[in-house]
């Protein structure tokens, strides 16, 4: 095959390109390589090679669709076939797999006379020029691409984002400027959630009613229809709202996505988040009955029969090495009640109804492996036990994912708390609804795939990560490019950069000219906040703490007090680093021509007396949300006002929070202060209550102040509130704090503060 290629080599089409729109402007500034995501190998070398009308393509002709890409996504005018380029041109070469590091790999070579690109694969082809792409719409005006050589090659084989486009639905065409934007930022996987509860979007000819009946919904809003009985509306009706894809529009989208390099999996959900399927075909149910619960019956053959045939149609549709079916989510409650899948469970020999879920996957996982496919589902599809070749999404958290590799299985890594971009990106007092948590762009970028847990025999079964759409509060293109980027950058240069090249300082200073392409790509992208996050190293021993500004921004103009008032353009300007003495209230805001951008960002810092002193719990914090452990509550700074997801916050799930704070010594004691938080739409309330108790000998308390809650269960925004109480004229060496969970929801507090 080496020698064909060469041969080949020989026969080179020559694609001639004529640049327009590259008249002379004003330098911006000088060109620099700031590819996203930033390459493996980069050399600058001084001058530049300049995009003229007469530069052309010579390609090998097997990479004449990633000629013609190049042509089109530079906005070149027109192209032809030459046998021979004589002056400026850009070589797309293709090479022997020694040549380039990595199949997926690629080498670019840019000097003043010619530009080339050497890849052993179409997929290295495309990953080169798609960094190409990017120098050239980088520096639109000017049509200078810097000198250099780059030598580049994916970390990750599977650098996934994923649509779902059942609780809103996007149209097939808008999917093709999806992908665009994610190939040129080398995503090379588009798992596509087409079947959910808020409806059915991919048309199945065996069962038309599919579509025809549950791809309208009456309601757009999601709060309005979640609200009601969740009806569906049908195909043609004037109020429904919704719209699915022909199988042909889904064909044009995989043959669209393959040119880019992108393989689309399809996700068919199943047994849990089938609604709609039960809405069409009751007999499905456990119930018989429409709209009574979201599970397909495992105890029923024809669910089987469904899915065989749906499936059948899908893999013609999707060539996909995965077929993902869903796994999450679901409610057990009518299998336990349904003669059926008792019967199942018994025949089968299961012990529970997650045994009898395994079942059902094993048996689809069976019939797509007799197709030469494989089964992709959610980490739910652990329990009950895991089908034998199946790879594992991980989203609730690193853990499945961790216990699926540590089995031999492949995963991919797409935990909540940083691949979910439905959550919020900046307060979310300052951004549009969303569904909740809290994941900026930083939050992002540190994501790194592999868990310490595992090492290098088991690390090679994450195949990569994945960037997860959810809908609800997403339902027009704008906000969906909003949710996405920029934070799809910060992802692209997880899965694809090595690890020790990331560095959040210097992709802010590359996303800079990106923030501007994106600008002129016409993306709806998400601009960078003027927030601020204040961080605190506390030196408990010398009772310092270094302080430090978290900011989107590139070098911003930080200003701060330290006694909690306004900052304004007069008071202290930071310089690169801030070691305070003694409690400060830090208050901090980002000022620019004289104008406080945002609202400010505060920190106490609190030296008090239970600083690194010993806590007992009495009760357990919650295993998701420890925080720092056994040091959060006494570390010497308190958690943000964004969230609880901050590494502040320590949560207590369901329980009451019982801790007891040994000072070492009986200590008069002045007063005691306890932070929480409440907010409800994710179950975080303030306690009910909170009773402060002291002893000597750390046996025998006395309860000496109880602090009653006074914030509603109804105010919902994220609300913090001090729980405080004078102690003077007490003295202890124990004090042991009580927060009543009375809403059996999340307590989330920080910092017993006691002076
Ligand atoms: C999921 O977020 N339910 C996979």
């Amino acid at each position: 095959m080496k020698g064909q290629t060469s041969k080949h080599l020989l026969l080179m089409l020559l694609i001639a390109v004529f640049i327009t729109q590259l008249s002379a402007q004003v330098k911006i500034s000088t060109p620099r390589i700031e590819i996203i995501p930033q390459p493996t190998k980069v050399v600058e070398h001084t001058g530049v090679f300049m995009l003229v009308p007469t530069t052309r393509i010579q390609c090998d002709p097997s990479f004449s669709g990633v000629a013609s890409l190049l042509s089109k996504g530079a906005s070149i005018r027109q192209f032809s076939v030459l046998e021979k380029v004589n002056g400026p041109k850009i070589k797309l070469v293709k090479v022997g797999r020694e040549t380039v590091s990595d199949s997926m790999g690629y080498r670019l070579v840019i000097t003043p006379e010619e530009i080339t690109l050497s890849a052993a694969t179409n997929a290295g082809a495309l990953n080169g020029m798609h960094s190409l792409m990017q120098l050239i719409l980088l520096q639109p005006n000017q049509g200078e691409i810097p000198c250099a050589e780059i030598d580049d090659h994916p970390r990750f084989g599977y650098r996934g984002v994923m649509l779902d486009v059942s609780r809103h639905f996007f149209p097939a065409d808008y999917i093709k400027r999806y992908l665009d934007l994610m190939a040129l930022y080398k995503m090379n996987v588009f798992h596509w959630h087409l079947t959910d509860g808020p409806g059915w979007r991919l048309e199945i000819k065996k069962y038309p009613e599919l579509t025809a009946k549950t791809a309208y919904r009456t309601h757009k809003i999601w709060k309005d229809w979640w609200g009601t009985p969740r009806h569906y509306s049908d195909e043609g009706s004037p109020n429904g709202y919704g719209g699915y894809y022909t199988q042909k529009q889904a064909r044009e989208i995989v043959a669209y996505a393959k040119q880019l390099g992108i393989t689309v999996i399809p996700e068919i959900e199943m047994p849990g988040h089938s609604d709609e399927v039960l809405a069409v075909y009751p007999n499905l149910a456990c119930s018989g009955k429409p709209f009574t619960n979201g599970e397909l019956c495992l105890g029923n053959d024809s669910t089987f029969v469904f899915l065989k045939n749906v499936l059948t149609e899908v893999m013609a549709i999707f060539p996909s090495q995965y077929i993902h079916v869903g796994g999450d989510e679901a409610d057990q409650a009518a299998w336990k009640k349904c003669p059926k899948c008792q019967k199942r469970i018994k025949d089968e020999k299961l012990n529970n109804e997650s045994e009898l879920q395994s079942y059902g996957v094993r048996r689809i996982e069976q019939f797509l492996a007799s197709k030469g496919r494989k089964l992709l589902g959610w980490d739910e599809i652990l329990e009950g036990g895991l089908a034998p070749a199946a790879t594992v999404m991980s989203w609730r958290g690193e853990e499945g994912g961790i216990t699926a590799a540590k089995m031999g299985h492949n995963v991919i890594m797409t935990p909540g708390n940083t691949c979910y971009f439905d959550h919020y990106q900046a307060d979310p007092l300052t951004q549009p609804l969303a569904i909740g948590g809290y994941l900026t762009l930083e939050n992002v970028y540190q994501y790194e795939p592999i868990p310490a847990e595992l090492d290098s025999d088991k690390a090679k079964y994450v195949l990569g990560a994945q960037a997860n759409i959810w809908t609800e509060y997403i339902s027009s293109i704008e906000h969906l490019e909003y949710m996405t980027y920029p934070r799809l950058l910060a992802m692209a240069e997880v899965t694809w950069s090595e690890k020790g090249k990331r560095d959040f300082t210097n992709f802010k200073s590359r996303l800079q000219a990106h923030y501007r392409l994106l600008q002129r790509l016409d993306v709806n992208y998400c601009r960078p906040s003027y927030g601020l996050e204040i961080e605190s190293k506390i030196n408990t021993e010398a009772k310092k703490a270094l302080i430090s500004f978290k900011s989107e921004l590139l070098n911003p103009s930080i200003y701060y007090t330290l006694d909690g008032t306004e900052p304004t353009k007069t008071s202290n300007l930071y310089q690169g680093s801030l070691e305070l003495s003694g409690s400060s209230k830090i208050c901090a805001a980002i000022i620019e021509d004289g104008e406080l951008k945002e609202k400010s960002a505060k920190l106490t810092v609190d030296f008090h007396k239970a600083i690194g002193k010993k806590v007992t719990y009495n009760l357990p914090y919650s295993k998701g949300y420890s925080a720092h452990k056994e040091a959060s509550l006494v570390n010497g700074y308190r958690g943000g006002g964004l969230t609880y997801g901050d590494g502040e916050w320590q949560g207590f799930d369901t329980n009451d929070m019982d801790v007891t704070i040994d000072l070492e010594k009986s200590d008069a004691l002045k007063s005691i202060t306890i932070s929480f938080m409440q907010q409800t739409g994710p179950g975080v309330y303030m306690p009910d209550f909170v009773d402060i108790s002291v002893s000597d000998n750390g046996k025998d308390f006395r309860k000496v102040k109880t602090i009653t809650n006074d914030i509603p269960l109804t105010q919902s925004k994220l609300t913090l509130k001090n729980f405080e109480a004078d102690l003077t004229g007490e003295k202890a060496r124990y004090v042991r704090v009580f927060g009543k969970n009375g809403q059996h929801g999340f307590l989330f507090t920080d910092e017993v503060i006691i002076y």
